[in-house]
């Protein structure tokens, strides 16, 4: 018997504006999960919320893309935005970008990232969950998880990681993808994925000592002004991460994190900034609407319920790597308007700043 992890979220909502997830809507939703765990429909669930994002993380034996399990997420954002709505909280029912549900939730807003596999003796998994980016912002990370020896010491001196792993990277414009290994396809993958806001890691698969068809990594790669056909709200990613016994560490898994890379998506989705790794009571984005966050919640699996969690960057060892971020927000923010704190013009195209340059048209005037 397999056990999936499912991670399932959208913006249904925002209170105040678009810096967190109030209380309501997440009680809401966890009471709507735990029917739908009586009923037998998943095995266990965790409610959370990063920044405005409100996350369900659901185990169960039912596979990816099941309609059951993406109908009952679907279900508990409606009611979480009709809520909103009433509320008038800001943005609600920003991510549900169409109406009707046929079948999964794949296209219509919500991200997603699942993956079903054999369970261990001992299964440690890490959800990963960032608001104010976008699916790029894991590249980096996710490669020193699972490629980089100065990140990861397994992969060096346990003889279970020695064989690498193998990445499926997206091309999300072109809609194509294509499978790297690493160590020995390394340069081609960094050729790739450094290029984040076209290129993204969808999953990693190990090369020993597991199942190779069985993703230990899944990130979610939807971008909401591909079905919206304009900005409306960003792509906020989450991933999923199997830790331990042949995988990286869960030290090795969170290790990235200590460096607060930049990332796109702060301020309308139009400025880049340093993603700050947070306790989930302070993933809530003040400052510019930032900077952006990520939390780690762990959980332990076993015969698909979760048997424990913590709060990963609820610790003092990443305060350094927060005040990291706090210089990198303040020097980036001196820039104003100016790239590279704005985003490049090629990816301004998808947010508000086209209306303005229409605005302008008639007023260029040839010159020699
Ligand atoms: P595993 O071999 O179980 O992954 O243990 C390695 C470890 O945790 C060392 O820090
Ligand atoms: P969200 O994508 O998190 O809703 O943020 C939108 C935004 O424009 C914040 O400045
Ligand atoms: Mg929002
Ligand atoms: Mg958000």
């Amino acid at each position: 018997m397999k056990t999936t992890f499912s991670i399932i979220k959208a913006d249904v909502g925002g209170c105040p504006g678009h810096a967190k997830v109030n209380e309501k809507l997440i009680e809401l939703a966890k009471e709507k999960l735990k029917k739908a765990k009586e009923q037998g429909i998943i095995k266990d669930f965790f409610v959370t919320n990063c920044g405005d994002d409100l996350e369900l993380i659901m185990t169960h034996d039912k596979g990816e893309n099941n309609e059951s399990i993406h109908g009952l997420a679907w279900n508990v954002f409606k009611e979480a935005s009709e809520l909103a709505k009433q509320l008038g909280f800001y943005g609600a029912g920003q991510d549900l970008l169409k109406d009707a549900f046929s079948g999964n939730v794949r296209g219509l807003g919500p991200g997603i990232a699942e993956m079903e596999f054999t369970e261990r003796k001992s299964e440690p998994i890490v959800a990963f969950m960032m608001d104010k980016t976008e699916p790029g912002a894991f590249n980096l990370p996710i490669y020193r998880m699972f490629a980089d020896p100065f990140n990861t010491a397994g992969l060096i001196i346990d003889p279970k990681l020695h064989s690498g792993f193998k990445f499926e990277v997206w091309d999300i414009k072109e809609h194509k993808r294509v499978f790297l290994n690493t160590p020995e396809e390394m340069y081609d993958l960094l050729a790739l994925i450094g290029a984040k806001s076209r290129f993204v890691i969808k999953r990693v698969y190990p090369r020993s000592s597991l199942p190779e068809d069985e993703p230990v990594a899944v990130v979610s790669t939807e971008k909401l002004f591909q079905i919206a056909g304009e900005y409306i709200g960003k792509d906020d990613p989450v991933a999923a991460v199997r830790a331990q016994s042949g995988l990286p560490a869960l030290g090795e898994v969170l290790e990235p994190f200590a460096f607060p890379h930049l990332v796109s998506g702060w301020m309308r989705g139009s400025h880049n900034g340093p993603i700050m790794p947070v306790a989930n009571k302070q993933a809530k984005c003040t400052r510019f609407d930032g900077p952006p966050r990520v939390i780690a919640i762990g959980f332990q699996v076993k015969n698909g319920m979760i048997t424990g969690h913590e709060d990963l960057f609820d610790d003092p060892a990443f305060d350094y790597a927060r005040n990291k971020a706090q210089e990198i927000a303040d020097y980036m923010r001196r820039h104003g308007p100016f790239e590279p704190h704005r985003l490049p013009l090629e990816e301004m195209e998808y947010t508000t700043l086209p209306k303005v340059m229409e605005k302008l048209k008639g007023r260029f005037e040839d010159v020699e």
